[in-house]
């Protein structure tokens, strides 16, 4: 099939590579010129295991190109993916769809036969309703179809999620477009993924409603953890004790710092938005954003009583400062709280990131990075393991850096506390 993804950041590019890979002629559109030329000439603008090798061997084979001429690329697909942005409105909370309206102005003149035209970016129930009333300004309701498929890819396990989904949701009206998106799937439905077929509306909410699930879920482990270090408890009990509970299920039940990413910050906003305009109260989700807004302050306080609420001049290193391991994303990171409340009172700060050295702690007093976790321990008086990267799983604390011991606090529940005090350790990690 003839498919065109209209914007090539982390939803728009790694589904349409993994499209192509699958046999369809893809088609990647951006307006950003030097990205196009970029992407051409195999330069990935994001950091995703695997996204480089599967770009360059499907643009080789011609399965895969890239555009920056929307009206072109839309002509000649069948299928066009509306994949930009949606990021929260400056100033307010609900999602911007000002990208999203724009390409659909422009795909209204570009309409030469039929199309179906499918919303993968993340947006509000009835944003599917709008895009239909803004084509068929200028074409006939026989000439398209809107439909709501949601991607539930998680950056860093991107091509995985893509290739082997739970499930694959399309939210269509239309029947004959529903059949062609099965058509679509079937290499993924056929390896085990469920196809769930609804209205274009609930697709729409299935996906906020998925997204501020799991950070439910993660909040709630968090609170528990709290409860866990009061009482002696080890969370990760019960985490297993829970999880093989079929109807809770063991995933997104890890305990750690405050969620961060591009996406749950952003979509638990958003959803309590979209329920305010229809006058709903998500009372819920409203407190997972608040307990997870409060989460960095809960763990600063950890830290100020491990080194005995004596913070000024102590040397302390961050191990890993993105949101989660296996990306080079910042945003909503809970390092970007932590790190400048830490050199606020006075500590001296050292991080080191497998995906190098981060700009937005540039400008933070006495915060430096390091380009290996060795340099980074030397001189520390406290390592706080802030990401899950494989690379800080197996690091043989004692034979790494002479002399003095640091304290070790593990916010991501790596090792195992046994095992570093034995090794002459203090140790410290979340919930035990
Ligand atoms: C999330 C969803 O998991 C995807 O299904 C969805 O497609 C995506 O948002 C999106 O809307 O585009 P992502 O933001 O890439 O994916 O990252 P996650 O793996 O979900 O992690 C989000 C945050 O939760 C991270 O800060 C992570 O460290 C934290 N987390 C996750 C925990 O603290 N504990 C857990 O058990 C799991």
């Amino acid at each position: 099939m003839k498919l065109c993804m209209i914007g090539t950041g982390y939803v728009g590019l790694v589904s349409g590579v993994c499209f192509s890979d699958l046999g369809n002629d893809v088609i990647c559109v951006d307006k950003d010129i030097n990205k196009i030329n970029s992407l051409k000439k195999g330069k990935i603008p994001i950091y995703e295991p695997g996204l480089s090798e599967l770009v360059n061997k499907n643009y080789k084979n011609k399965k895969l190109s890239f555009s920056s001429d929307l009206r072109t690329s839309v002509k000649n697909s069948d299928i066009i993916f509306i994949c930009v942005g949606t990021p929260t409105k400056k100033g307010g909370s609900s999602a911007d769809l000002n990208q999203i309206y724009n390409v659909a102005k422009e795909l209204s003149l570009s309409i030469n036969k039929f199309k179906i035209i499918i919303t993968k970016s993340t947006v509000p129930v009835t944003t599917g309703d709008e895009i239909e009333k803004i084509l068929s300004k200028k074409n006939s309701k026989n000439k398209f179809a809107v439909i709501s498929n949601p991607e539930f890819l998680r950056e860093g396990e991107a091509i995985r999620d893509f290739t082997y989904p739970d499930r694959v949701v399309i939210g269509s009206n239309d029947i004959k477009s529903n059949k062609i998106m099965k058509n679509l799937y079937s290499p993924l439905i056929s390896k085990g993924a469920q196809y769930v077929h609804t209205s274009r509306r609930a697709a729409e909410l299935i996906k906020y409603a998925s997204n501020a699930f799991l950070a439910t879920k993660i909040t709630f482990i968090n609170e528990i953890a709290n409860l866990c270090e009061k009482t002696g408890i080890d969370v990760e009990d019960i985490s297993i004790g829970m999880g093989l509970d079929k109807r809770i299920g063991s995933r997104f039940l890890r305990a750690g710092p405050a969620y961060g990413g591009s996406c749950f910050p952003k979509d638990t906003r958003a959803i309590i938005s979209t329920a305010d305009k229809f006058k709903t109260n998500l009372s819920v989700i409203k407190s997972v954003i608040k307990s997870n807004q409060n989460r960095s302050s809960i763990l600063l306080k950890r830290v100020h009583a491990i080194l005995k609420n004596k913070v000024k001049n102590k040397k302390i290193t961050f191990l890993g400062v993105t949101f989660k391991a296996n990306t080079d994303d910042m945003r909503d990171s809970s390092s970007l709280i932590m790190i400048p409340a830490l050199s606020k009172k006075g500590a001296l700060i050292k991080y080191y990131d497998p995906t190098g050295f981060k700009k937005d702690f540039e400008k933070i007093k006495n915060v430096s990075y390091e380009n290996t976790i060795k340099k980074s321990l030397e001189g520390s008086d406290l390592v706080i393991i802030h990401t899950e990267w494989n690379d800080f799983k197996s690091l043989n604390f004692k034979n790494m850096v002479k002399g003095k011991k640091f304290i070790i606090y593990d916010m991501r529940n790596i090792y195992s506390p046994s095992k570093i005090k034995a090794q002459g350790f203090k140790y410290f990690s979340i919930g035990r």
